[in-house]
């Protein structure tokens, strides 16, 4: 199943970590490293090191760390060997697939293709005599015809095969048609039939430019007024977001956030490039984290209505959570962008945008607006919600400033308020203080294999298990004066490293992280990333001497011990049976 590592050393040599880093991210030497902003997390001073020579990163702010391929997996969304086969095409290599996986690559391949000759079917049926209805409709929504063209939007006939029969002429079966979620099978005849039917089509694409799925409208009132592609092996709408191919080459330096496809389509027609939508769900965490790759600030425009409004409570903290500032539009007059471009225009939106608000605007605002604050008992409830909100705000200058208005807005003086404030926010920081040493101390007990595989039992051998490990990397000669196995560890993850870099040395293949492919995991990469970018600057031969020493000692205490429990064992069996 594994690539060879005799390739992914190749390919980590014709892909040099610093160029491949150096496409994201701008890299300006210290020393014998390289430094820079972290493409992983918000900072403005660069904390993200390269250090060329053993072939890793790591972020010293979050604590991300491997080697070019974990970089490309970070960077890129991918996952292990779909970021050797970039690494791969990058430096113009050849990928050694084994069946299976050649097989399941090939299968996906051939769904990404048939999407996209869906979405070419889907935008030629759209010139046809059938499509009058949604050309129409597409002038009354007033969406001009480059915006046609550059989303790729099509019609789907109105006819029960008439995908299904395009694709088959085109040599796709039945199976793909199905996977690929274009085409339902009924569920007595055992027929298959279009999914979309009669609908304008919006391809939904990628970052990489792959066509993934589709959403459908209807072009009347009729429900559902979308539907979406059903998830498949390529589409995962909690991982993808409508348009962000494009917004992703923006000028801007933010992302807005819309809930409808029409709302990001109308934006980009208005010279908003920097607009995407979510497809049909609730923003997820991994939708945040992809946002956060591409931008440093999220501005909010979902619908005015409730449901667009707890959507937008439920999305700031996930948004905040990646690192990303939040604001949030104030719309009036419209019920979403869409609508409000069209009647507005695009200037008067850029004045939205510029008095958007931040969450604890927005929010206090959303309260001040369900009481009625003339009225004295409502002021006081109002006054209640408030201190609490403003408690749980982390910044004292935003925790006083908005204290300040909240108490202005419900006409009194701030002293009082701010009082109570201050009161709340010191509960709840002991509050949360105590949350954290429970949950610390629950992680401690948890016996989760990899969390505990991290967590070093003998402080002592672990040290010195790290500093071996670095030794080895810089001079993997003393490999030959090494006489430990795996066994000697006390962090099972070093020796699982320690045996692999050995066997890469007895072939004489280089040692690093790119030996170590795919059978660990992130967390246990960066870890390492951590440990092995440090510098080693003792003399490697007492170096290696003390360590090792190090290492069989605590190894054979944990023997002792071990004797030791079991000769009482025997001692208490016999006092059982003797009676003592
Ligand atoms: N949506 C969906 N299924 C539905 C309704 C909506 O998946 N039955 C998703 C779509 O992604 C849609 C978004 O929710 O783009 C917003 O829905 P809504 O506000 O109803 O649509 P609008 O964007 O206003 O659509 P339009 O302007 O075309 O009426
Ligand atoms: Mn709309």
């Amino acid at each position: 199943m594994a690539f060879p590592t005799a390739f992914l050393d190749e390919l980590t040599a014709r892909n040099p970590i610093e160029e491949v880093v150096g496409q994201y991210v701008s890299l300006s030497r210290k020393g014998s490293n390289l430094f820079g902003l972290c493409p992983f997390h918000s900072e403005k001073t660069g904390s993200f090191s390269v250090q060329p020579e053993k072939g890793i990163y790591y972020c010293f702010g979050c604590h991300k760390g491997g080697g070019v391929i974990q970089f490309a997996m970070e960077i890129e969304n991918l996952d292990f060997p779909d970021a050797v086969r970039w690494l791969a095409k990058r430096a113009g290599m050849e990928v050694p697939e084994d069946n299976t996986r050649r097989e399941g690559y090939h299968r996906q391949e051939r769904l990404r293709e048939l999407c996209r000759e869906a979405a070419r079917f889907f935008h030629a049926q759209l010139s046809t005599d059938g499509a009058k209805a949604a050309r129409e409709y597409l002038a009354k929504r007033q969406v001009s015809g480059a915006i046609v063209k550059r989303f790729g939007l099509g019609f789907s006939p109105n006819a029960w095969t008439g995908l299904i029969d395009a694709m088959k002429a085109k040599g796709y079966n039945e199976q793909e048609l199905l996977t690929a979620g274009l085409a339902v099978r009924h569920p007595t005849k055992g027929t298959i039939y279009d999914r979309f039917r009669n609908r304008l089509m919006f391809p939904i694409i990628d970052v990489r430019g792959n066509v993934i799925g589709f959403g459908g409208r209807v072009l009347d009132d009729s429900t559902p007024k979308y539907l979406n592609s059903s998830e498949t092996p390529i589409f995962n709408k909690r991982k993808n977001l409508f348009a962000l191919n494009y917004a992703k080459k923006t000028k801007e330096e933010m992302l807005i956030l819309t809930e409808g496809y029409m709302d990001a389509i109308s934006l980009h027609q208005f010279g908003f490039d920097c607009a995407v939508a979510s497809l049909g769900t609730a923003l997820t965490e991994e939708h945040a984290n992809l946002l956060s790759k591409y931008t440093q600030k999220v501005i909010l425009t979902y619908d005015g209505d409730e449901a667009g409004q707890n959507a937008t409570r439920r999305a700031a903290p996930i948004l905040e959570k990646a690192g990303l500032s939040v604001r949030i539009l104030k719309m009036q007059g419209a019920k979403d962008p869409d609508e409000f471009l069209k009647k507005y225009g695009p200037d008067a939106f850029r004045g939205l945008l510029n008095n958007s608000e931040n969450r604890a605007q927005y929010l206090l605002g959303a309260m001040q607006r369900k009481y009625d604050l003339t009225q004295d008992d409502q002021k006081v409830a109002f006054l209640k919600e408030a201190a609490s909100f403003l408690a749980g705000l982390p910044n004292a200058v935003e925790r006083e400033l908005y204290t300040i208005r909240a108490a202005e807005a419900a006409g009194i003086s701030p002293t009082a308020l701010k009082t109570e404030v201050e009161k709340n926010f010191r509960r709840r920081r002991a509050e949360q203080k105590k949350r954290e040493e429970k949950k610390n101390l629950e992680v401690a007990n948890s016996r989760q294999p990899d969390e505990r595989a991290l967590r070093y039992a003998n402080l002592r051998s672990a040290v010195a298990e790290e500093g071996l490990l670095r030794l080895l990397l810089r001079e993997p000669e003393l490999f030959t004066q090494v006489q430990l196995t795996p066994e000697h560890f006390s962090v099972p993850l070093f020796g699982r490293v320690f045996a692999i870099w050995r066997t890469q040395f007895e072939q004489g293949r280089s040692v690093g992280i790119a030996a170590l492919g795919e059978s660990f995991a992130r967390e246990e990469i960066a870890h390492l990333s951590g440990v092995i970018q440090k510098e080693q600057t003792l003399v490697s031969e007492t170096a290696l001497k003390d360590y090792v020493g190090v290492i069989r000692e605590e190894y054979e205490k944990t023997q002792v011990s071990a004797e030791d429990r079991l000769r009482q064992a025997h001692e208490r069996m016999r006092e059982k049976h003797y009676g003592g």
